[in-house]
């Protein structure tokens, strides 16, 4: 599998930013989102962003803006389609829809959702469109952020998936992981689950938030923005996003009844 060009629908923080890493590797790239104007804002963040999204500027151009009607037809000439439209599962269904009636054949389309499960995102897709289907679950900022989780299940064409692995780890220099389909995948699995324990002892000790995160950030390793300061960044919603799909998570509830 050869991935020469890439499509990616939604040109907000994520998707911006895996345009622009792609624009960094060299790869041709055209974004996509609800109108022209939205993606050419889309590029100019991009070409204003601190720290820099671009290893170089001056290949800005590189980056091809377009809208999801006059310009879709992009799609039919990617390898790889990534779609990072908002967090909303029946958005992502519509375009789904339109990206696997026009999408070249055998090309990979993937989301970069932080929680929907592949099972729900796929489950209006054909058994041979679930083949090509994963998620790519990139970090933002997405030039700075090493891990990218590939998220697939037992529908996936496993040699497609280990192929588009090596592409991210070799010409996007990221440190891929393969996951299966668990709630919260790993990164969010695993890093959720150690900001609540943070929160909840920061409490316990009675812990002011700027106190919490002097303590929850450089000291132990973990970005300075500490744990209160992610969530700030992060927004609150995602969590309240993760819960909807997994309602099980009890633990989360408890602990989000105190911020929502
Ligand atoms: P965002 O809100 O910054 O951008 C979403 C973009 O999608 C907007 O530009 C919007 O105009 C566009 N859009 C909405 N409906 C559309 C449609 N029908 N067709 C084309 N474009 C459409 O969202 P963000 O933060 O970039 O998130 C995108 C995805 O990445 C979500 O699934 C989110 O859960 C995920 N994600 C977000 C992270 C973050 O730190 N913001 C981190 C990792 C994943």
């Amino acid at each position: 599998m050869e991935i020469k060009k890439v499509v990616v629908i939604g040109s907000g923080t994520m998707g911006s930013g895996i345009a622009a890493h792609l624009c960094n590797a060299n790869i041709p790239v055209t974004l996509l989102d609800l109108t022209t104007e939205i993606s050419e804002k889309a590029r100019d963040r991009i070409f204003k962003s601190k720290p820099p999204l671009l290893l170089d500027k001056s290949q800005i151009n590189n980056i091809q803006v377009g809208n999801i009607e006059d310009n879709f037809n992009v799609v039919k000439e990617a390898d790889w389609v990534v779609e990072a439209v908002v967090e909303r599962i029946d958005i992502k269904h519509n375009i789904y829809e339109k990206i696997f009636k026009d999408r070249k054949e055998g090309a990979i389309v993937s989301s970069n959702t932080s929680s929907i499960p592949i099972q729900v995102l796929s489950e209006k897709l054909a058994a041979e469109e679930k083949k090509d289907f994963c998620i790519t679950h990139f970090f933002n900022p997405v030039r700075y952020m090493g891990l990218l989780e590939i998220v697939k299940n037992e529908n996936n064409d496993l040699a497609k998936i280990n192929a588009l692995k090596k592409f991210c780890e070799i010409e996007l220099g990221k440190g891929a992981i393969i996951c299966n389909d668990t709630p919260g995948f790993l990164g969010n699995r695993i890093g959720v689950f150690a900001m609540q324990v943070a929160m909840t002892e920061a409490f316990k000790m009675k812990l002011s938030i700027e106190e919490a995160d002097a303590i929850f950030g450089r000291p132990m390793g973990i970005p300075k923005t500490g744990v209160f300061g992610l969530y700030d960044l992060i927004g609150l919603m995602f969590l309240k996003v993760l819960l909807k799909n997994y309602p099980k998570m009890t633990l989360f509830k408890k602990l989000l009844k105190k911020f929502l």
